[in-house]
């Protein structure tokens, strides 16, 4: 099957075509246009980005169709992200693909955000099939999730309060770097003396997985001391040492917690997902630690990491192939649990 996968659920607009059918599927092609506007405003502006997407869906959409070498009649299915993101901006996706579906005459499907991102790293590692331990991390969330078969996943934990990619994005900020700040701080505290300053890791306590703190996630707390440590300092000069203790506690938290779901499912995979997975000095201690577990890591490059289409695309096909329709008065939703969750 060749599939038409669009996203457009927060600031990138971005289509993709992939083909091929159960775990050979190839990528055609992927286009994803960042905008880079909401730089200024120091975070996304729902109601610049509806309207930046709808300036440039058409185009993005030819684009991947002209990229795949194929014609638009090629394209048997077309696949969308509903949900979660900002509702003007899903829309525009939604709208657009609903459209393309019905006047071409072929399938629609519309694809929960999350579940795709546990799509995106088999596109470019085959291996990275369930069971595994997924860790999803973005600006906007942190799930930690055991994936037994796609379509049957097992929520174990997610932040209390900010996610990963928030508290890196707010960290950066109290460290006057610019948004997003995840890949200023990881490039500084590569300067960093990581013995200057010390933070604990957040919420490692709990001792047994039926503790209500064994799998969860907050970084609330390690932004606020982070900002006390701050206080009286000369930025400049400590900027790199505050950088990589934030960052060492972070990754520290994010590894435990990782490694206590891999244990507990006796998992050999780790699956990463989001923003925050282009770290790669995250990557480095969660590939080490797993390998002393005897588990593996996988991680998407940056383009498959970050929101793009082909992972919408991915998961369109999965649900597609088990005979799943979306009809078209399929709505966008903020927030939305994530299809197939058993009850953990
Ligand atoms: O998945 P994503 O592109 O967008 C959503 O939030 O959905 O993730 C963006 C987040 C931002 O918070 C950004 O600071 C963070 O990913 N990020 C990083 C790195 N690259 C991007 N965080 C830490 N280290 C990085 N290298
Ligand atoms: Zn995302």
């Amino acid at each position: 099957m060749v599939i038409l996968g669009i996203e457009t659920s927060c600031d990138e607009t971005s289509a993709a075509v992939l083909e091929g059918a159960g775990e050979a599927v190839a990528q055609r092609s992927l286009v994803i246009l960042s905008q880079d506007v909401h730089r200024v405003f120091g975070g996304v502006v729902p109601e610049i980005a509806s309207r930046a997407h709808l300036a440039v869906i058409a185009p993005v959409v030819q684009r991947a169709i002209h990229d795949a070498e194929v014609s638009l009649d090629a394209i048997e299915a077309v696949a969308v992200t509903y949900a979660p993101g900002l509702v003007g901006a899903l829309l525009v996706g939604l709208s657009y693909g609903k459209a393309l579906s019905f006047s071409r005459d072929v399938p629609f499907i519309g694809v929960h955000h999350m579940e795709a991102h546990l799509f995106g790293t088999v596109l470019e590692h085959p291996e990275a099939i369930p069971p595994f331990t997924a860790l999803l991390i973005s600006g906007g969330h942190t799930l930690l999730i055991d994936v037994e078969h796609w379509g049957r996943y097992r929520l174990l934990g997610a932040t209390r309060d900010d996610a990963a990619g928030e508290a890196f994005d707010k960290v950066a900020k109290l460290l006057g770097l610019p948004y997003p700040g995840g890949p200023h701080i990881e490039r500084i505290a590569r300067d960093g003396d990581p013995t200057r300053y010390r933070f604990t890791p957040p919420m490692i306590r709990g001792t047994h997985s039926s503790d209500p703190d064994y799998f969860d996630l907050s970084f609330s707390g390690l932004k606020t001391a982070v900002l006390r440590a701050t206080r009286g300092v000369d930025l400049d000069s400590e900027r790199p040492h505050l950088s990589r203790a934030f960052q060492d506690s972070l990754i520290a938290a994010l590894v435990e917690k990782t490694l206590r779901a891999v244990r507990l499912y006796a998992r050999e995979r780790v699956v990463l997902g989001g923003g925050v997975a282009c770290n790669r000095t995250l990557q480095e201690a969660m590939a080490r630690t797993l390998a002393a577990a005897g588990a593996k890591l996988y991680a998407p490059s940056p383009r498959l990491a970050t929101d793009n289409a082909a992972m919408i695309a991915r998961a369109g096909l999965y649900h597609l192939e088990k005979g799943e329709r979306s009809s078209l008065d399929l709505n966008a939703y903020a927030t939305l649990p994530i299809p197939g969750l058993l009850a953990s």
